[in-house]
């Protein structure tokens, strides 16, 4: 065998792999995941069935310009095809418009800690990231954000609500914010959890974007939707941006199961959008509960809270998974815990008072 090996690009070396939240052991003690900020509830029969009707035909490739989903998104948020595109998640797409915009020598933004593809995939495309910190508060500081733009700069990724803490950012700073950026630097709005939000001051992405054409929105089908398992999301941005998504897309990438499902999932909505009213029912009374406990909760918007437990967080989730959930711990930094079914969020809250008395 030859001693050689390809050779691979030297950007690689050195690149954290994604990290996937931990699954429920099937024979252990844990049942409920709450480490991947999933939707608990199963699909719906009427998902269900348009994926299996689909499922009929998977020996052909699925419709690659997305025809039907486009159609029926353009419409639900009122917006032109030409400034859609699909991707394999919202994460295939996020990667795409890196690619789109930055490579070697050039600057990718987002405040940290934010969701953990961001600089895997800013390093895969050879740019540097540049990471901002989130205020004491756990929120994004835009300030920061914005006095760290340079000519390299090419893409900021603001993530509202941030993943893992649920901080949002409201309209007022965002505006000002957006007003700082040059035209010529995008600035993406990731809204995975944009559903989970109740607090009026934040703004739909989708209004800020339409008068600003270096203002790209990411949405999901992932969480609100319940469809993490087939991998679909989207952007909604000005032409040249949703033009540029469309080359650097997989060829496919988004399989017909996906489509189907996706504009099942759309016609679903008042349901779908019922059961997040539920978790959000839920959020609160998770959050309420860890604050009485004595916790400090930053304000979350999404579908899971955040725990700053700092040296004691690889502690804290190993008890979680003792008792039977799984939590998501970022080590030396905090827990990120879904909301998850009432039975695996109430034996989360008994950990954490259980956690709280001995600290
Ligand atoms: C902020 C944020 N953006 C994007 C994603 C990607 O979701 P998906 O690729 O499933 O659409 C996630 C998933 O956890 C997320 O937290």
């Amino acid at each position: 065998m030859s001693e050689t090996s390809p050779k691979l690009r030297a950007e690689l070396e050195g690149i954290p792999t994604y990290k996937p939240g931990k699954p429920a052991s099937a024979d252990g003690p844990v049942a409920y995941k709450l480490s991947s900020n999933e939707n608990p509830y199963p699909p719906l029969p009427g998902v269900m069935e348009s994926v299996t009707a689909a499922a009929l035909n998977f020996n052909r490739y699925p419709d690659m310009a997305c025809t039907g989903l486009m159609n029926e998104l353009a419409e639900r948020f009122g917006v032109p095809v030409s400034h859609l595109a699909t991707g394999t998640g919202s994460v295939g797409v996020a990667q795409q418009l890196i690619q789109a915009t930055a490579g070697p020598g050039d600057e990718v933004m987002y405040a940290w800690r934010s969701f953990e593809a961001y600089p895997i995939i800013t390093r895969i495309s050879g740019a540097t990231p540049v990471q901002v910190p989130l205020t004491p508060g756990d929120v994004h500081d835009l300030d920061a954000m914005a006095d760290a733009i340079t000519d390299r700069t090419r893409l900021i990724f603001v993530c509202n609500p941030n993943n893992p803490t649920g901080t949002v950012v409201r309209r007022a700073e965002l505006e000002r914010f957006l007003d700082r950026v040059p035209g010529d630097v995008l600035v993406v709005l990731d809204e995975a959890y944009r559903e989970f939000i109740r607090d009026m001051d934040v703004p739909d992405g989708v209004q800020l974007y339409r008068d600003r054409p270096n203002v790209c929105v990411l949405r999901t089908f992932s969480k609100a939707y319940g469809l993490a398992g087939l991998r679909v999301g989207f952007a909604i941005a000005h032409e040249p941006v949703a033009a540029a998504l469309r080359k650097t897309a997989v060829p496919f990438g988004v399989s017909q199961l996906a489509q189907d499902a996706a504009i099942a999932s759309l016609r679903a909505e008042d349901e779908l959008l019922g059961r997040v009213g539920s978790l959000v029912g839920e959020r609160t009374r998770v959050a309420d509960t860890l604050r009485a406990q004595g916790w400090t909760v930053p304000e979350t918007q999404a579908n899971f809270v955040w725990l700053r437990l700092g040296e004691r967080t690889l502690d804290f989730a190993a008890a979680c998974d003792q008792a039977g959930v799984v939590v998501r711990p970022f080590a030396g930094e905090g827990v990120r815990i879904t909301i998850g079914e009432t039975e695996g969020n109430d034996i989360f809250l008994k950990v954490a008072e259980g956690f709280r008395k001995e600290l």
